[in-house]
């Protein structure tokens, strides 16, 4: 059986609520409340504090994988939890690629 998925939302860092981040929080939540009971078990959005990704916000990472995404709008929301819910590809539009110590 694989790790659960766990999306990590920007939502207390300085920069990603001023962006929208709280909205994308709310759209994640949204999106994994519409999954079948079996598919909420495998994934989870937990809010969090900086992700140290600011310049790109709103910034989540997906683990375990740590794939990073900037610049997510609340309609991106679906995409990523549907991405990564079966452990398919990440979504290269919004993947960071940098890795940066940005903030
Ligand atoms: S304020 Fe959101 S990643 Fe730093």
């Amino acid at each position: 059986m694989s790790k659960k998925t766990k999306i990590y939302v920007c939502t207390e860092g300085k920069k990603c609520p001023k962006k929208g981040s709280k909205a994308v929080a709310a759209a994640l939540h949204t999106a994994v409340a519409a999954l079948s009971a079996d598919d909420q078990e495998r994934i989870a959005v937990k809010e969090c504090k900086c992700l140290d990704l600011c310049k790109k916000g709103p910034s989540i990472v997906v683990a375990p994988e740590k794939v990073r995404y900037g610049r997510v709008t609340a309609g991106d929301a679906v995409a990523i939890v549907n991405a990564h819910l079966n452990g398919g590809e990440p979504l290269t539009r919004l993947q960071k690629k940098r890795f940066s110590n940005e903030r």
